[in-house]
């Protein structure tokens, strides 16, 4: 059999494979569930829809925070398992070549995780290549990193945003923050709790995110469920949408100001381009009502909206892999 190649976005919510040839294969969360911290019992989506439900020996865990891996031997058990069950549909991935893409912004030996976690799963590869995070997604979302243009990305994600500013094809500036779409989710529980007593989980704070008209003029109320702290017992209310706003928008402040500090230190020609051009704002979290406008407003640059926000990363990886002309955005380890 044929070996394969594989593209990977190892994102702290999701991990989304390429498969060159075919497309996406594999989209899920980046969840693992294991039976008294040992056993895994099940993995991404369907150990994502356990979590806040299940008994105290089962642990429901993100292996991967903030970007990097937080826990290298829970990945590895999670990409062990993803890797068995896309065997039984793909055939084997032994001797399978691996194109990585990892954020910019962060250590050697983080970066290096990354590379150690493929290296040493079951899968034993041929050879792994690895991809600066920003140089994939900008081509995903929809630019021409080659060419003279200056470019500004904001990727703001599960538990990062990713600013950058990309010239030439390759990266002129670059910041990982640590906020992204579970802090707006949090924003939002503190709020609930401080204005109602009420005590809302994580997925319906994330309901809420994305039901709720947060950022823009046209607010909508919602219906939400959770524990009242001061009784103890389940309610139900209507919260004010103006509510879910403030709690969005001090998290969305936090990106702002960084874009400004990331466009103070642009060097000018390239600053008059991204004047010119616009902000690409892409990631998840992209996707919160009224945010491209919110941004927008507040650096006084245009924010060009990106078709696939979720995708733009593995998107431009999997171009990155189709075609020769990337290979200076290539590094063989
Ligand atoms: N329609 C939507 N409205 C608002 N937020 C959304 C929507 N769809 C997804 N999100 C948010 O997007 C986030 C996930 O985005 P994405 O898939 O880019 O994350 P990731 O790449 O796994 O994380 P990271 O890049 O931080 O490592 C989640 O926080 C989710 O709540
Ligand atoms: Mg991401």
């Amino acid at each position: 059999m044929a070996a394969k190649t594989l593209g990977i976005d190892f994102g702290t919510d999701s991990i989304k494979i390429y498969k060159k040839g075919e497309g996406i294969i594999y989209d899920q969360k980046t969840v693992l569930a294991a039976k008294n911290r040992k056993t895994v019992i099940a993995i991404g989506n369907e150990a994502f829809e356990m979590s806040g439900k299940v008994p105290e020996y089962i642990s429901v865990e993100y292996p991967i925070k903030g970007g990097v891996i937080a826990s290298f031997e829970k990945m590895l058990s999670l990409f062990n398992c993803i890797f068995m069950d896309l065997t039984r549909e793909y055939g084997r991935f032994k001797g399978s070549q691996f194109y990585i893409a990892i954020p910019a912004d962060i250590t050697e030996v983080e970066k290096k995780a990354f590379y150690d976690l493929v290296d040493s799963s079951f899968v034993r590869p041929k050879k792994i290549r690895m991809v600066d995070k920003p140089i994939a997604d900008a081509l995903g979302a929809g630019t021409d990193i080659n060419n003279s243009q200056g470019v500004m990305l904001v990727d703001i994600g599960a538990e990062t945003t990713e600013i950058s500013v990309l010239s030439l094809g390759g990266i002129v500036l670059t910041k990982l923050l640590n906020v992204g779409g579970k802090n707006f989710d949090e924003a939002i529980i503190s709020a609930l709790r401080r204005r109602y007593n009420l005590l809302i989980g994580s997925k319906t704070a994330e309901m809420c995110k994305k039901k709720a008209v947060t950022l823009n003029g046209h607010q909508k109320s919602v219906v939400v469920y959770g524990r009242d702290v001061v009784t103890g017992l389940p309610r139900e209310r209507e919260v004010d949408s103006e509510l879910i706003k403030q709690g969005v928008a001090e998290q969305a402040d936090i990106i702002i100001d960084n874009i400004r500090k990331i466009l103070e230190r642009t060097p000018p020609e390239i600053a008059s381009d991204i004047f010119e051009r616009g902000i690409h704002l892409t990631g998840g979290s992209a996707k919160i009502p009224g945010i491209a406008d919110y941004i927008s407003l507040s650096v006084k640059l245009k924010v060009n909206s990106v078709t696939d926000t979720s995708g733009s990363v593995i998107n431009g990886l999997a171009e990155i892999m189709e075609n020769d002309k990337y290979s200076d955005n290539i590094t063989e380890m």
